[in-house]
């Protein structure tokens, strides 16, 4: 997760003479940062390289990404006014070098090549509070106070990601993951309310695509059945949430994660406990997608990430 990115010399390097916005802007640049995680790494997945706000500028929201913070926009939505100006989202006019860099690289990767998209509320949230947030008030006053202007709300971004995504499927990607990063912070019956019929209509829509997909959350303990509900050939899990209680949740559902990040900032012999941990967890089941709970941090030695994947594959015998 965040497989490419400020932890490796190579992307560091590309970053001083480019933003973020602007390597996801050109399909080659975006092809070569792409690539770097599988040719350093030995990763057995390639993902998209672009970000979750990368389809929001066609859609009319002015942003910037902050480095250290994350996306801050100019022009939240506070109103239902604001939601009725968001604008329709087509991804052959609005992301055309995204769906060039996906062309390019199914030329080159030997790997499979996950797309992926960011969850409307997870969306949502960046909207309402204009950014990063610690405590979600503003989305959550939004969500309670103006019903009516948040379905639409979320109608517009999931009728949107349904697009962006079986657009970025039709260009070659091998499968799909959906990030709804901040969800854990609502309850069970917010979600049940204000997300699950938008997060299910999402997942209905991309079956159509016949790729698999993968749905992501952090901090979900008390909604991995929700999750399911929702969609999902996999259900993505956090370093919080044991996978062995994931598991009892989940049934048979395949799983995907939780090696905490930190983990990697450690010495070789940790490392390799902890991922024999998160194997022992899993007890051998089948449908058990590796990675780390959430995104890699910027200060993870390279060597680290590398030898976490060599010990993965040593000791799933792969
Ligand atoms: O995983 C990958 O390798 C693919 C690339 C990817 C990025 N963002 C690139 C990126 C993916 C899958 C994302 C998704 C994303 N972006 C999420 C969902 C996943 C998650 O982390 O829960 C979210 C919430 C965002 C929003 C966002 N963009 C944040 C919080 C940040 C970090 C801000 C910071 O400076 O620490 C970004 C910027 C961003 N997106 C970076 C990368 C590699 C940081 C590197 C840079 O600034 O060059």
């Amino acid at each position: 997760m965040r497989q490419a990115g400020r932890y490796q010399a190579a992307y560091r390097k590309i970053r001083e003479t480019h933003t973020l916005p602007e390597i996801v802007r050109d399909p080659e640049l975006t092809a070569r940062v792409t690539r770097l995680p599988v040719e350093t790494l030995g990763v057995d997945a390639a993902i998209l390289f672009a970000d979750i706000t990368t389809p929001l500028y066609g859609m009319g929201v002015r942003l910037e990404i902050v480095e250290g913070r994350g996306p801050v926009i100019e022009n939240p939505i506070q109103s239902p006014k604001d939601v009725e100006q968001l604008l329709p989202f087509d991804p052959k006019a609005h992301v055309p070098f995204v769906l060039a860099a996906i062309r390019l690289l199914k030329e080159e990767l030997k790997v499979p090549l996950i797309g992926f998209a960011g969850a409307p509320f997870t969306l949502a949230s960046y909207l309402v509070e204009g950014g990063p947030s610690k405590n979600f008030a503003r989305v959550k006053r939004f969500m309670l106070t103006a019903p009516e202007a948040w379905h639409r709300l979320m109608e517009k971004l999931t009728g949107a990601m349904a697009a962006y995504l079986k657009a970025q499927t039709a260009a070659g990607a091998d499968a799909l993951m959906v990030f709804d990063s901040w969800i854990g912070r609502l309850t069970r019956r917010q979600y049940q309310t204000y997300v699950l019929p938008h997060q299910k209509r999402l997942f209905a829509e991309l079956k159509e695509t016949g790729r698999p997909t993968i749905h992501f959350g952090t901090g979900t303990m008390h909604l991995l059945e929700l999750l399911k509900e929702a969609g999902g050939d996999a259900i993505g899990v956090d370093t919080s949430t044991p996978l062995a209680w994931a598991r009892e949740r989940l049934g048979p559902t395949p799983v995907q994660g939780n090696l905490d990040p930190a983990v990697l900032l450690a010495d070789q012999s940790t490392i390799a406990a902890e991922i024999e941990a998160v194997l022992a967890e899993n007890a051998g089941q089948p449908g058990h997608v590796f990675n780390l709970g959430h995104g890699m941090l910027p200060m993870t030695p390279e060597e680290n990430a590398a030898f976490a994947v060599e010990t993965v594959h040593r000791l799933t015998g792969r």
